[in-house]
């Protein structure tokens, strides 16, 4: 285990000296030093790179002093390999979008080692580059925010294209939701043998849905990853973006913790769960593109909202900004670092 396990004892709701803290897309453009690497380099090569995924990686540590490493990647790379091509411009542009039972049917279940083995190989290396002080953490997309990606053919404001599919062939949508749910428990079971201590599922898009539609379509697929995880040996994190409305179903998926945003009340949501998984987040990314003294006030009116029982994991509700100034962040990481004490 990782020496520094603030971590991983915080997803075990165990108590700690001060809340872990890491920050959701914390290798990436707002660092002058991953601008650099990326004016050469295109974004999927970094990714599939293992010294330079390894290198941004690290980027924000050596910076910053976070509690966690994220591995550099996205959350495509295995949908790419199911075989839909996938460009970054930079959003996410699938030119070949997955509409039909025979573009279900030509999906493939990529095997993790031949066809994303740059990912574990990336994640053994940033365990050695770290010497073992903080745990890394791997990720994969959760199969409704995957399928809509794969539907969509890119991101989208109402997910209309994939609600026609999930209302009007049912059994498609099922189809094509298992042959990801397969593919994601099997990338992040490798994953975690390379060397990952803790996972998280984005469902970044999952707040769309209805109630009623993510228990339908949505939770029994991320359920079916999280069921296959190898038992015992990771911590998992489950976050759910602009889902205040989806927080007792979210947690029923089963991992350790669930990240939310900031539409989400953390000791609200707790008593929802009955105190029965951590939680992660929750400050608005654009707080951080404010004044250095309003970052510093909100985030410590986060901590002394959120860790006054075990169980918490500071972070911010979403990816940080790519305009977001560095001394902001900076000071977003110095203020949790600062609250030792302040933990349960
Ligand atoms: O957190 C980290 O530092 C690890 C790296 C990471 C990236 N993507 C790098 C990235 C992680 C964890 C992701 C996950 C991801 N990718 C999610 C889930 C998290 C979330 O934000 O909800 C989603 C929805 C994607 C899909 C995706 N990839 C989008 C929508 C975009 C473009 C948006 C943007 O930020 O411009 C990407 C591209 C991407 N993924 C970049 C990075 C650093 C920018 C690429 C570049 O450098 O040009």
């Amino acid at each position: 285990m990782a020496t520094n396990d603030r971590l991983l004892r915080a997803l075990a709701r165990e108590p700690v000296d001060r809340p872990p803290v890491w920050m959701m897309r914390q290798a990436g453009r707002y660092l002058p030093e991953y601008r650099a690497i990326r004016a050469t380099n295109d974004f999927l090569t970094m990714c599939k790179t293992p010294d330079l995924a390894v290198e941004v990686s690290m980027q924000p540590i050596s910076r910053f002093g976070m509690d966690a490493s994220i591995i550099f990647s996205d959350i495509l790379v295995p949908v790419e390999a199911m075989g839909i091509p996938v460009e970054f411009n930079p959003a996410p542009v699938l030119a070949q979008p997955v509409r039909t039972a025979d573009d279900v049917e030509r999906l493939r279940i990529p095997d993790p080692v031949d066809d994303t083995g740059f990912v574990l190989e990336a994640i053994g290396q940033l365990r050695r580059a770290l010497d073992n002080s903080i745990p890394v953490i791997g990720f994969a997309g959760a199969p409704w925010t995957l399928a809509s990606y794969a539907i969509e053919g890119g991101g989208s404001k109402t997910y209309a294209i994939t609600k026609q599919m999930m209302y009007s062939d049912p059994a498609l949508f099922h189809r094509l939701s298992e042959k990801i749910a397969d593919t994601i428990a099997i990338y992040l079971a490798a994953q975690i043998e390379a060397g990952a201590e803790a996972v998280q599922i984005f469902d970044s898009w999952a707040g769309n849905l209805s109630l009623d539609d993510y228990v339908a379509f949505a939770l029994p697929y991320t359920r079916r990853v999280v069921e296959r995880l190898p038992a015992g040996s990771v911590r998992t994190i489950h976050y759910i973006g602009n889902g205040a409305h989806l927080v007792e179903a979210a947690a029923s998926a089963g991992t350790d913790a669930l990240s939310v945003d900031w539409r989400t009340d953390i000791s609200e949501a707790r008593r929802r769960t009955d105190h029965r998984v951590a939680f992660q987040g929750n400050l608005d990314p654009c707080v951080l593109l404010g004044p250095r003294d309003r970052v510093i006030a909100e985030t410590q009116r986060m901590l002394d909202a959120c860790a006054g029982e075990p169980g918490y994991v500071a972070n911010l509700g979403h990816g940080i900004l790519p305009t977001t100034p560095v001394e902001n962040a900076e000071a977003f990481i110095a203020t949790v670092r600062a609250a030792a004490g302040q933990a349960a």
